[in-house]
């Protein structure tokens, strides 16, 4: 059974039992608390309790969802990053699930997976997980799945496990959570793999999953208004159980990926080329997304994958890098994915431009590091105003030094595992003396990371409704603030010219623009733009105070500061406001008065989904 089938059974079998198709939602989600779309239930979020699912337009369907939902998501999870190359890990994946708001629950929900699995697919479960309860929490075990996994298969194994495993979410800052059951299969190795994961959100949990997992004082479960089923299972590993594949890249889904990462690379070692394939495959659709490689957190991410597939290729090549080692499986990639995702093939040639250029910057940073661990007869010091490491001629050996390694890796932005590749190919050895400075350097950095960041954005870690502002340096925030204090200003101006339904949708700033969305049900004209941009400009020259007051988030709201409807609010909240044209609940950072914004320039206005309209914006100098 090809991939595609696995797909299309999915969808139909759910749709035959009641439930309403809904396309995949962006990797960047609306939730201003979580980086990245990690799974089905993101784009179904509120529907767990906030919104009612049978009245609620859903923006892409263009009416309710109802009761039930089928998907398959894109999405990506940084947390298996060092794990790709082995059999089964991946950053990006696609995830097919069933959900249900208030419609059916724990008897239907495991019911539907045991014939999707055993009757349409074929299969034969090895073994099923319960949950085996936490009185802490006050959550009991899971028995009834276990008597309903019995019922349906009276010689099934059932393992009873604990929170960590068994027990999902919520995902940012707070949401549904409840008990799950997973089912797992032998791969054709003979290794159990965890394919569906059913959650039986049960719960509220006014906290993040690290909270909750640390017990956080003052909060606790509460029972869901709307419970329901979220449900997950990734198309890569159930297409390797299907096809009795012995790992996820010899499926039909991988297998020409891997080939044509082969083409370019040679037969180098797997774990290697399977990096390049899944680091390639992820940073297509995170593109396609709007994702750009860059500083700030989210942008960071394609920076790194690209980077990680760059040393990957740099290290197999020799001293040569190939600018457009990526085209060939990125051309295959969207091949691959055209029919299902037809954006693919219109945003081609940004996609590959995108990664030629990064590649580009990157390969001049390689060759530098290559330089640097010529030591042989040469000192390096690191200059941390020059950002890069300074390479002066020398007579005397000297040990590598962790804290250098460090601060290199810092600045060049590649994974710690490929840079010591790097450094053993160039030849030399790591001990454990330098390991040991290079953890210290690391924890050092991250104290004082965490203490700068309570100081600049008032220990509040995500209550921005841009995300966090990340920069490298002072110059870089003081760009980035004024971005954003630029990005209340444009939709305060959007509200006065287009009209007060505009609303946020998403907002990411780079060190060089600003991108804006926002809801409007058609192209900004123009005349329009123009209108927009004099009044940005107009209360910039106006140097009016940008002031900032903290106040309970019910006051803010009363008081008609804007919100993001996704976001989850503290008690007490800082507004700021710029005389009596812009007020927005924000956790900052911002300029003082607005003439810091400098000139301000829209550059583009287009759709980033059904009634959703984005716009790009600079300030200069
Ligand atoms: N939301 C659940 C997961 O991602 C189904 O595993």
């Amino acid at each position: 059974m090809t991939f595609k089938e696995i797909r299309e059974k999915f969808i139909k079998f759910f749709e035959r039992h009641g439930h309403t198709a809904v396309p995949s939602s962006s990797l960047i989600p609306d939730d201003p608390s979580v980086l990245l779309t990690t799974a089905g239930m993101q784009q179904f979020k509120p529907y767990w309790g906030e919104l009612d699912p049978e009245q609620t337009i859903h923006p892409s369907i263009g009416k309710p969802v109802g009761k039930n939902a089928v998907s398959i998501q894109k999405s990506f999870r940084t947390s298996d990053i060092d794990e790709v190359g082995d059999e089964s890990h991946l950053t990006f994946f696609e995830m097919m699930g069933n959900f249900s708001f208030g419609g059916y629950f724990k008897k239907e929900a495991i019911a539907y997976a045991h014939e999707f699995l055993t009757k349409e697919l074929g299969l034969k479960i090895s073994y099923v997980t319960v949950f085996e309860g936490n009185e802490a929490m006050g959550v009991p075990e899971d028995k009834e799945s276990a008597a309903i996994w019995k019922e349906l298969d009276p010689a099934i194994r059932i393992e009873k496990q604990g929170m960590e495993n068994v027990f999902w979410g919520p995902t940012g800052a707070s949401g549904p959570c409840g008990p799950t059951t997973e089912v797992y299969f032998k791969n054709a190795q003979g290794q159990d793999i965890e394919t569906w994961n059913l959650v039986f959100n049960e719960y509220f949990y006014p906290g993040s999953r690290e909270e909750l997992l640390n017990s956080a004082p003052g909060k606790k479960l509460e029972k869901l208004k709307t419970p329901g089923v979220d449900t997950g299972m990734g198309l890569e590993r159930i297409a390797m159980i299907v096809q009795e594949k012995k790992n996820i890249f010899e499926t039909d889904l991988f297998e020409p990926i891997l080939r044509a990462v082969i083409e370019i690379q040679g037969d180098k070692p797997i774990q290697q080329i399977r990096l390049i394939a899944d680091h390639l495959r992820a940073v297509t659709f995170l593109i396609a997304d709007g994702l750009e490689p860059g500083i700030d957190e989210r942008n960071y991410i394609p920076r790194r994958l690209i980077r990680d597939a760059m040393t990957a290729h740099y290290l197999y090549i020799g001293a040569g890098i190939d600018i457009n080692f990526c085209v060939d499986p990125v051309n295959t990639i969207i091949d691959i994915y055209r029919k299902d995702y037809p954006y693919l093939l219109e945003k081609r040639e940004e996609i590959i431009s995108i990664i030629r250029k990064e590649t580009e910057n990157f390969s001049k940073v390689l060759k530098l590091v290559g330089n640097v661990l010529d030591l042989k007869k040469q000192y390096i010091s690191f200059s941390t105003e020059k950002k890069w490491p300074e390479v002066r001629s020398g007579t005397d050996i000297i040990d590598l030094d962790g804290k250098i390694l460090f601060d290199i890796r810092q600045s060049i932005g590649v994974s710690w595992s490929q840079m010591k590749m790097v450094i053993e190919k160039e030849g030399f050895e790591l001990g454990d003396k330098v390991l040991t400075e290079y953890d210290e350097a690391y924890k050092k950095h991250q104290e004082l990371s965490r203490a700068g960041q309570e100081r600049k954005f008032g220990g509040h870690g995500l209550l921005l409704d841009t995300g966090e502002l990340k920069a490298a340096n002072e110059e870089e925030l003081k760009k980035v603030t004024r971005l954003h204090t630029a990005t209340h200003m444009l939709q305060a101006a959007l509200r006065q010219i287009l009209g007060q339904e505009i609303y946020q949708m998403g907002s990411d700033i780079t060190v060089e623009r600003l991108r804006f969305d926002f809801t409007f049900s058609r192209k900004v004209t123009p005349e329009e733009l123009l209108q927009v941009e004099s009044l940005v400009r107009r209360k910039v020259s106006e140097n009016l105070p940008v002031n900032k007051t903290e106040m309970p988030i019910e006051d803010a709201k009363n008081s008609g500061a804007l919100t993001v409807a996704t976001a989850k609010y503290p008690p007490m909240v800082k507004v700021y406001s710029i005389d009596d044209f812009s007020r927005e609940v924000c956790g900052g950072p911002h300029v003082s008065r607005t003439s810091e914004v400098g000139e301000f320039k829209i550059i583009k206005e287009e759709a980033s989904s059904t009634g959703i309209r984005r716009i790009r914006a600079v300030v200069s100098p």
